[in-house]
């Protein structure tokens, strides 16, 4: 064995560095001292917010908003066909700044997102319904109200102030009157555009609803009771502010949701009845829930100015078709004739491009709004709508489009499915 000269190895005296040495090479960040505010700023993603939110809200009043009918299958097949898109970038594009804005029926939009209308809003935060209509009207966007409101149409439209573009989604009811004051109230008030939903003759079948005895206002249970203990601030804020009631429609017995809904909502209204609502509104009128190529055309020989192609995010028909699968065929169909909007399963600003790329002129967003308003409030929406924002802003930049009209079919491809 030949003798190796190892040097041995030097004996190191470490000490322990003066607090005056550490400050220059670590950064302790500042405590933050709103709660809200730290943990809106763990949250970077829609995925995130739901999470918070998760934690502050009845288990009962998470699920309503997260769930959807009966298997889930059009949820969940809804968002797994996002996660097919495939973008085609262009390198060394020389765009500078990236335009995220775009105009339908007439007006401006920082993005291309609409804050979709959300059933019963004040459960997932007593502000509900003011604080979305606040936070969408700061981010330049729409909000949609809906008939399930649980503020009111004037009220709504009072705190969006008067450069707020709101828009009102309505059901036809079996109380045709009813139905004609709502849009003449929706006017009087200023909103700019009417959404009829034609994809709930009844309502879905939502099974976590009903083990949860889901029901509004809650009904006390064992269990309830259970709940309060452990989300004392969101009872606290339930039971000391505005009883949670229907808004803009007669308030019913405490009941089962959905039984109450079939109550009051027409399951016969035909294509027909659009004329009365036709005749009523003369803005823009937009038909929500569109599932297929003959109904988008139907809606045009019925006077509508728009289609949103949705699955009611996956709550309605199950198995229903996929809407981001849909859109291409709606918009080779009609694209050039109406506005083409796209809803259910947009959680990512990337997404927005995609759906914008294959023929949508906006996106509408439900429950990541929803997430939002549960984990904090009106800063929580607005935090869900600077995450889409950022998102599509940095989407399109790696993209090399400076504007949203850059966004076409070119652009993007849906892989196949495994
Ligand atoms: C809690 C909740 C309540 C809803 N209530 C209504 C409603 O009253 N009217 C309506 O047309 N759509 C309603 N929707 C459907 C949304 O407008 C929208 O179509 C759907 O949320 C889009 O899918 P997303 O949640 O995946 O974004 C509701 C959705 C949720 C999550």
């Amino acid at each position: 064995m030949p003798h190796l000269n190892v040097p041995q190895k030097q004996k190191v005296h470490r000490r322990m560095p003066k607090w005056s040495e550490l400050r220059s090479q670590l950064q302790f960040a500042p405590f933050e001292r709103d709660a809200t505010t730290r943990r809106l700023g763990r949250a970077h993603t829609i995925s995130d917010l739901r999470d918070v939110a998760r934690k502050r809200v009845p288990r009962s009043v998470f699920e309503f908003v997260d769930g959807g009918a009966e298997d889930e299958l059009t949820m969940s097949r809804s968002r797994a066909a996002f996660d097919r898109v495939e973008f085609r970038p262009s390198a060394l594009s020389g765009a500078l700044a990236v335009d995220t804005s775009t105009t339908l029926f007439g007006r401006s939009l920082d993005q291309p997102i609409i804050l979709a209308p959300t059933g019963f809003c004040r459960l997932s935060h007593h502000e509900g319904e003011r604080a979305a209509a606040r936070a969408a009207a700061r981010a330049g966007i729409p909000f949609a109200l809906t008939t399930m409101g649980t503020v009111s149409i004037e009220d709504v439209a009072t705190v969006g102030g008067p450069e707020a573009d709101q828009w009102f989604q309505l059901y036809v009811m079996r109380d045709r009157g009813l139905t004609t004051d709502l849009i003449a109230r929706a006017k009087a008030a200023g909103f700019s555009t009417l959404a009829i939903t034609v994809d709930t003759p009844v309502t879905g079948q939502r099974r976590k609803d009903l083990r949860n005895g889901f029901s509004v206002p809650p009904q006390l249970t064992v269990r309830t009771l259970l709940d309060i203990a452990r989300r004392p601030s969101w009872w606290i804020n339930l039971l000391t502010t505005d009883p949670l009631v229907f808004a803009t429609i007669p308030a019913g017995e405490p009941e089962a949701h959905a039984k109450f809904i079939d109550s009051v909502f027409d399951p016969g209204v035909s294509f027909e009845d659009l004329k009365l609502v036709r005749e009523a509104w003369d803005g823009p009128l937009v038909l929500k829930g569109i599932q297929s190529v003959e109904d988008a055309r139907k809606a045009i020989d019925y006077g509508a100015d728009g289609v949103i192609v949705s699955s009611h995010g996956g709550r309605q028909l199950d198995r229903s078709p996929v809407s981001l699968e849909l859109l291409p065929q709606v918009a080779d169909a009609v694209g050039d004739q109406i506005e083409v909007l796209l809803d259910s399963g947009v959680r990512t600003g990337a997404d927005v491009a995609a759906a914008v790329a294959l023929g949508a002129k906006a996106c509408l967003v439900g429950r990541p709004y929803m997430y939002g308003l549960m984990a904090g409030g009106e800063a929580g929406v607005d935090k869900a709508i600077e995450i889409y924002a950022s998102e599509l802003r940095r989407t399109m930049h790696l993209l090399g489009l400076a504007s949203i009209d850059d966004l076409d079919t070119s652009r993007v491809r849906l892989r196949p499915s495994n």
